[in-house]
């Protein structure tokens, strides 16, 4: 199968390129406009590059030429930018999905994979969260992914495509160099000697889901008609401090941690019911946190030169 991924030199989108190249038999295009990623870091995987913008109709049309599915993950990530900033990642993460869907239906391309978000959709709601929940995004980020879960839907009904959009939780692992998200900037300030920042007394849990294991789930999706959303993540919430402490072992470092009070909005427990990706594309997690943490810090550390940490 031919599959376009857009946003495919970042981090999810690496890791998805690796894997779909370590599976074979695919042809992987990718798009991606290097605004945080980087096409360095698929130099490894067999691809072809496409250096261009999901806003552009032109590079778009001319990224899914003779594709058969896509999996669009490019996007503003940034979610206090969006704050700042909510025209941007607007024009970004809605506009440049529909351009995304529009050349889709105009090419007659049936299958979209959909990067979103279980977090920053649901807002703050007792975990776990699950797709029944009634949507309440708290940040112009979040409102961004539930507009385009909404497109993808109606894309589904009118056109006769296959979109299902999965709702990704805390994602970390390797090729994570850039990202400002906790196991990636723990590791980074460790590395660079420095004191760990905590908002919050350390209980506060997250769903960590490795990104081969993600990207596994995104493959099983790629090959099902599910359409909708599906959370992705482990089910396990994990405490912010259990992550330190995994990584003071692992590292084999003294790590310093300065506690700070919450900050206002924050959500302060939330993890995922993957009861409906297990029993709708047989999704099956299976890397552990400490063996995962491991294979990352050992990533971080076999690239600390390149990176400059
Ligand atoms: N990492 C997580 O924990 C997480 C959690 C929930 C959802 N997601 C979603 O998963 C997707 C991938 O996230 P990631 O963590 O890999 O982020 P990332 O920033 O590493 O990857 C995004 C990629 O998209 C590219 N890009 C950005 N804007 C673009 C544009 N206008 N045109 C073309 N390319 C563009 C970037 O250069 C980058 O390579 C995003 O849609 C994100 O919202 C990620």
């Amino acid at each position: 199968m031919k599959i376009l991924v857009t946003g495919g030199a970042g981090f999810v989108g690496s890791n998805l390129v690796a894997r779909l190249d370590a599976l074979g038999g695919h042809e992987i295009v990718v798009l991606d406009n290097e605004v945080s990623g980087a096409r360095a870091a698929i130099a490894d995987c067999a691809h072809t590059f496409i250096a261009g913008d999901i806003t552009d109709p032109i590079a778009v049309e001319r990224a899914m030429e003779g594709v058969e599915a896509v999996v669009h993950l490019a996007a503003d990530t940034r979610v206090i930018p969006s704050i700042e900033a909510p025209r941007f990642n607007f024009d970004v993460n809605v506009a440049g999905s529909l351009v995304i869907l529009e050349t889709m239906r105009k090419l007659g391309i049936k299958r979209l994979v959909n990067a979103s978000t279980g977090g920053a959709i649901i807002g703050d709601a007792t975990p776990p969260v699950h797709e029944g929940m009634v949507a309440a995004p708290l940040s112009p980020y979040g409102a961004s992914k539930l507009a385009v879960e909404g497109y993808c839907s109606a894309y589904a009904a009118s056109y006769g495509m296959n979109a299902a959009s999965l709702r990704f939780s805390n994602v970390y692992g390797p090729r994570s160099w850039h990202k400002g998200s906790v196991v990636a900037l723990f590791i980074k300030q460790i590395l660079k000697g420095e004191t760990l920042t905590v908002y919050g007394d350390g209980g506060q849990t997250r769903d960590y889901v490795h990104a081969r294991d993600l990207a596994d789930g995104i493959v099983a999706a790629l090959g099902s008609d599910v359409s909708g959303p599906v959370q992705l993540g482990t089910g396990i919430g994990t405490p912010l401090d259990e992550i330190i402490d995994l990584l003071r072992e692992i590292s084999g470092e003294d790590i310093a941690v300065d506690y700070k009070p919450f900050r206002a909005g924050e959500i302060v427990h939330n993890w995922c019911d993957i009861g409906h990706a297990r029993a709708a594309i047989g999704y099956d997690p299976k890397i552990g946190l400490a063996e995962g943490l491991e294979e990352t810090w050992r990533w971080f550390v076999d690239n600390r030169e390149k990176l400059a940490l």
